[in-house]
């Protein structure tokens, strides 16, 4: 995967690494295993050192910001204006809804405080699910339940483990985040939200931002939180990501294996 006679050991693909599966050894980048072929390292090579072996590339305009789309990690330290969010929502409206209900809401948060509050609350929680990891009968029936998934299990609680107040390695710095919710007793609304959400990764990709879902927070955000973010009691979080102006560059588009497909 590693081309080393054209790496120079510069560690941008270390740094931009999210699962720590590179380190950088007498000036060469090496594998150190987890790798979830993310493709992360191969958009971000300066020397083109890193090979993929995935075969599908995209051929249309539409297709080709999908493809370049990545999600982003590494954030400059600056505010997203309130009226580029404004215009990002207000486009994204047109999104696709059950009975055209139009009911799913966005919650945005950008103030630092309730951010840091919301991280650390989530923080918490994964701490301590997987403090449950410490005794031997549940890791005994994690291993056997969760089977190949149980190493990345075990890889999620040694970064959770070592996971410092200041040290985010949940929203990575974004300056902001946010929540895609709606009523749960609303026919399709987790779809419709789904369709809203993608809608405005998309559209402020177009804006010069990036984001990345947060699947973490999603699954534990407690209800504390969510009272103090407004979210009403009947909504449910469908979709929660970050958004902020990058500040690592993708250089080239990412190939991926092609999608399963029957046609009958
Ligand atoms: C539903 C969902 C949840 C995700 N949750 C997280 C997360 O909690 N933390 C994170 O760093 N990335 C998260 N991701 C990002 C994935 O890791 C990322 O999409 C995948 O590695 C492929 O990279 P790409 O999006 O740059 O193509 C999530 C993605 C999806 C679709
Ligand atoms: S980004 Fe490329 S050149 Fe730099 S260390 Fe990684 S593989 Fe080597
Ligand atoms: S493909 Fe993704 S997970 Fe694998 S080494 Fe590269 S950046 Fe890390």
């Amino acid at each position: 995967m590693i081309i080393n006679n054209k790496c120079t050991g510069c560690g941008i693909c270390k740094k931009e690494c999210t699962m720590h599966s590179i380190d950088i050894t007498d000036n060469k980048a090496t594998l150190l295993g987890s790798c979830i072929n993310c493709g992360h390292c191969f958009a971000v090579c300066p020397n083109e050192a890193i090979d993929l072996e995935m075969p599908y590339l995209p051929t249309t305009p539409l297709s080709k910001i999908l493809y370049f789309r990545r999600s982003l990690r590494q954030y400059e330290n600056k505010l997203i204006p309130k009226e580029v969010l404004d215009e990002i929502i207000s486009n994204a409206s047109a999104y696709p809804s059950a009975v055209n209900q139009k009911c799913a809401s966005v919650t945005i948060v950008c103030d630092p405080i309730l951010l840091k509050t919301v991280r650390l609350s989530v923080m918490n929680t994964l701490k301590d699910k997987f403090k449950l990891l410490n005794y031997g009968p549940i890791r005994f029936f994690a291993k056997l339940f969760l089977g190949d998934n149980f190493k990345k299990v075990i890889r999620y609680k040694k970064l959770f483990d070592n996971m410092s107040e200041e040290c985010d390695g949940i929203t990575f710095h974004a300056p902001c985040l946010v929540f895609v919710h709606g009523n749960k007793n609303k026919i399709f609304i987790d779809e419709d939200c789904h369709y809203l959400a993608y809608n405005i990764v998309l559209l402020a990709n177009e804006a010069g931002l990036g984001s990345c879902f947060m699947g973490f927070i999603r699954g534990h955000i407690n209800k504390k939180t969510k009272k103090l973010l407004n979210i009403p009691k009947d909504d449910k979080i469908y979709s929660v990501f970050t958004l902020g102006y990058p500040s690592v560059e993708f250089l080239r588009p990412v190939p991926q294996e092609k999608v399963k497909t029957i046609v009958y």
